[in-house]
């Protein structure tokens, strides 16, 4: 379907103010068409003067429609509609005439000329389905009131009124609540639907005859509602606007239309919408998830008060091997740490986990006495992975990391033949790819290499042991040890499914 622009620019003269007018009648022409039960059409005047082209179309949510097809895009040339013409040549509401009938539904057809400032830009028609008119109750007569004030204030000028109303997807719908207020401010007629509303904010009385504005005070606690001038100017009807206001069980979204069919402000239409349910998710959503991150936040801590006790101990110990030993456990703990801070700081119980990569890589050398002859590289993106995913992968990365630096460059590996003991530096490139449901990772190092005869399978120590359970039970993927390609250095490789 062509867009209002599109129409405007293929086949009439019209300015692109006259767009910007149309744009604006049309982000609110939902409450006319809802307030007369009836579809409207925007007829743009062609350039040759040859007829009207269809640029928009608005169906009732209060009634049936009369257009069971889009007619956007059509042309009804000068002529076949005499309504058309005569709102446009005339420049005045044109409402007589017998009902016209569509498809064997009588519809009622009344047009209006659509003035910006001293010119007429368009034509709407109102097509009323009258298989849906039953004989009228208070609210439809005072709907139907509320759409012929507006529709001459279309024929006016004085509607669409550039305010400064929000733009956003909650504004309320006439069905949500509708309030008619007169001159003063005074309730004229409220809905069902808003007296509801007010029931809910505490009122006990009926709302006719009511002070609106004065109400809300009374019902609404000052911090709960906007400054005194919005508030009268919302619900006293006085300007086109709309605003939020809750008492501590409900929260309701307000709008306003002032009524100037004949120039003089005349009253409002008031429109309510209870808001508390949105509202209610709204917060939900946000404590859940600060929750979260402040549990992360506090584990982090937790375990950073661990390691430092490990470390303390560490120091009292004369043994250099359960020295050695307690120093890796703070190195372990240190990995989980980094996870959990990672995820206090994420949205969703999902992690960056290149961030996370990086950071253990800069760790595992920053500890190690050979850290500074070697440097850790990526290659590829981790991407977000689900926590649970991101704290083993944690663990077994910093394990296989650490070997690399340790074992392969370090003074624990076996001495290399020509070389000062020390002096052995090197690259380690951790390489990811992410492929359907998969994620492969090997770290490669080009350091001395495994000792003859490793074997993985009979590897007692605990580095790979922990390592191997990690990827075969927690992640469900396999391991790999063996020669990096193309050298005498080492590669770990794992290959994880994904969901
Ligand atoms: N990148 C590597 N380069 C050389 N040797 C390695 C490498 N990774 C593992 N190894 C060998 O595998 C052994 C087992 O490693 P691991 O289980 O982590 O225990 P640890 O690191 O405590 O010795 C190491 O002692 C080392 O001999
Ligand atoms: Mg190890």
């Amino acid at each position: 379907m062509p867009s209002l622009t599109e129409l405007v620019r293929s086949h009439t003269d019209l300015e692109d103010d006259d767009v910007a007018w149309l744009q604006l009648l049309q982000a609110d022409w939902q409450i006319i068409a809802d307030l007369s039960f009836a579809d409207l059409v925007l007829w743009l005047p062609d350039r040759e003067g040859s007829g009207f082209w269809a640029g928009a179309q608005m169906r009732p949510t209060t009634g049936p429609t009369a257009y069971v097809d889009d007619v956007v895009g059509t042309f009804v040339p000068v002529g076949r509609r005499p309504m058309l013409d005569a709102a446009w040549a005339q420049q005045r509401l044109v409402r007589e005439g017998d009902p016209e009938w569509r498809d064997d539904v009588p519809v009622r057809v009344e047009t209006i000329p659509v003035r910006r400032h001293d010119r007429v830009i368009a034509v709407v028609a109102r097509n009323t389905n009258l298989l849906g008119v039953r004989t009228p109750s208070r609210l439809e007569l005072s709907y139907l009131q509320t759409a012929a004030d507006l529709t001459q204030m279309i024929a006016h000028g004085s509607f669409p009124a550039p305010g400064q109303r929000s733009d956003h997807a909650d504004s309320p719908r006439v069905g949500d609540g509708f309030l008619r207020v007169d001159a003063t401010g005074r309730v004229a007629y409220a809905s069902p639907n808003a007296l509801s509303v007010y029931r809910r904010l505490g009122l006990s009385g009926d709302l006719a005859g009511l002070l609106l504005a004065d109400l809300t005070r009374e019902l609404v606690p000052p911090r709960r509602r906007p400054d005194e001038e919005r508030l009268s100017a919302v619900l006293g009807g006085r300007a086109h606007l709309d605003t939020e206001l809750a008492t501590d069980q409900v929260a309701l979204i307000v709008r306003a239309i002032p009524l100037r069919p004949t120039g003089d402000h005349i009253g409002a239409v008031i429109l309510v919408r209870d808001v508390t349910d949105l509202r209610r998710r709204d917060r939900e959503l946000v404590t859940k998830d600060a929750t979260i991150r402040e549990i992360h936040h506090r584990v982090k801590n937790n375990l950073q008060t661990v390691a430092a006790l490990l470390r303390l101990q560490a120091r009292r110990i004369d043994s250099e091997s359960a020295r050695s030993a307690l120093e890796e456990a703070v190195r372990r703990v240190g990995t989980i740490a980094i996870v959990h801070e990672t995820l206090s700081e994420a949205v969703e119980e999902q992690v960056d986990f290149d961030d996370v990569a990086d950071r253990l890589g800069r760790m595992v050398t920053e500890v190690s006495a050979a850290g500074d002859r070697v440097r850790v590289r990526r290659d590829g993106r981790f991407g977000v992975l689900p926590s649970e995913v991101a704290t083993a992968l944690a663990m077994v990365l910093t394990e296989v990391l650490q070997n690399a630096v340790e074992h392969g460059y370090g003074p624990s590996g076996a001495p290399v033949e020509g070389l000062p003991e020390g002096s052995l530096r090197g690259q380690i490139v951790v390489t990811v790819r992410r492929l359907v449901g998969r994620l492969h990772m090997s770290v490669d190092d080009d350091g001395r290499g495994l000792p003859a005869g490793f074997d993985l399978d009979g590897s007692t120590n605990l580095g790979l042991s922990i390592v191997r359970t990690l990827v075969e039970s927690e992640l469900g993927g396999q391991l790999t040890v063996g020669v990096a390609p193309g050298g005498p250095g080492t590669r770990a490789a794992i290959d994880i499914p994904l969901e």
